[in-house]
């Protein structure tokens, strides 16, 4: 085999399977934060990359590499992507969208669910063995979600997925997003478009779904929390960043917020020690869309991506999910 690939961490046997049909696979035995001359180093080597958000991919990793041909992203958003970058030095990179979206929005759900009726919390209550009787008719109370009014920042696939969801809970949507969606959408989605302030004032329960970029970040910090109904749960499966997770935690503390669901933190795999201190604040480590079936898709769609922007496969030259196709004219 005339090319090599590296795998950034374990990945399903089969999925490999699929690489080393037609490329040398090197795999790492486990995820690590790795600096950008780790990166580097690595990326010297092979023609292509299967990486994942742990993996920050910008000009410095990627100078003076004249071998390496494509990366691909084991996810849908990329802001650990400098895609100009990879662009100027003629890589391809592709994402993962598309085979993620329903499970990512079930996760949405579960947060939400889950925040406003305290399961998180009442579990650790019940396994430290302090339910011995004599419990209050009034202890436990969580907030409805029934027939409240969901909000949503970011209506993408993954956002539309959510709100198609609410219709179950009979729950009108709100949304806000840079562009309308049409008005079929808004109809088949019963999401109606409001300004960043409604947004914030009339959702009973928000939830984010925003790519992060410069303008998404702290897109939801203290002077937006403010605006937030106090019963309101707010969950981010977005991006660590869009919520800055400080002002998140004074506001929860002093109970201007009944609840918050988070999957993703500012800095992570760090986590704001005052957030672990909360028990209205329901926590998981970046596991949206950590179903059995998706994360072998999502996998199985980054290996394809990978071996036909190298050349290889039934999409040979066009890989489904390429992002910067700018990159197939200049080269
Ligand atoms: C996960 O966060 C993803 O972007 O796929
Ligand atoms: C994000 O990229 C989405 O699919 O909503």
């Amino acid at each position: 085999k005339q090319q090599s690939v590296w795998v950034s961490r374990p990945l399903f046997p089969e999925v490999l399977a699929s690489l080393a049909q037609y490329v040398d696979v090197r795999v790492e035995t486990r995820e690590a934060r790795r600096t950008p001359e780790q990166l580097r180093t690595k990326l010297v080597k092979v023609d292509g990359a299967i990486i994942g958000l742990g993996d920050r991919i910008d000009a410095s990793v990627v100078a003076g590499n004249r071998r390496l041909k494509a990366i691909a992203n084991l996810a849908v958003g990329y802001n650990n992507l400098d895609l100009e970058a990879l662009t100027a030095a003629g890589i391809q990179a592709t994402n993962t969208p598309d085979v993620l979206t329903q499970t990512t929005a079930d996760y949405a759900w579960a947060l939400l669910l889950a925040a406003a009726r305290r399961v998180s919390s009442a579990e650790r209550w019940l396994r430290a063995g302090r339910w011995r009787g004599g419990m209050r008719f009034d202890d436990w109370l969580g907030v409805d979600l029934y027939g409240k009014t969901l909000g949503i920042l970011g209506m993408g696939r993954i956002g539309q997925a959510v709100a198609r969801r609410a219709s179950g809970f009979d729950m009108p949507v709100i949304y806000h997003n840079r562009s309308r969606l049409p008005e079929a959408v808004e109809r088949e989605c019963r999401a109606r478009w409001v300004d960043k302030a409604q947004l914030l004032q009339h959702a009973d329960h928000l939830v984010l779904v925003v790519p992060y970029t410069a303008q998404t970040h702290h897109a939801i910090g203290a002077a937006e929390l403010a605006q937030m109904k106090r019963t309101a749960v707010l969950v981010n499966i977005a991006r660590g960043g869009i919520v800055d997770d400080a002002a998140l935690a004074v506001a929860l503390r002093e109970g201007r917020l009944a609840a918050a669901g988070l999957d993703v933190f500012e800095g992570e795999p760090a986590l704001h020690p005052a957030l672990r201190e909360l028990e209205s604040a329901v926590l998981s480590p970046h596991i949206a869309s950590a179903s059995a079936d998706t994360r072998r898709a999502m996998a199985q769609l980054a290996a394809d991506n990978l071996l036909a922007a190298l050349g290889h496969g039934p999409d040979a030259g066009r890989p489904p999910s390429l992002l910067n196709p700018a990159v197939l004219g200049g080269r």
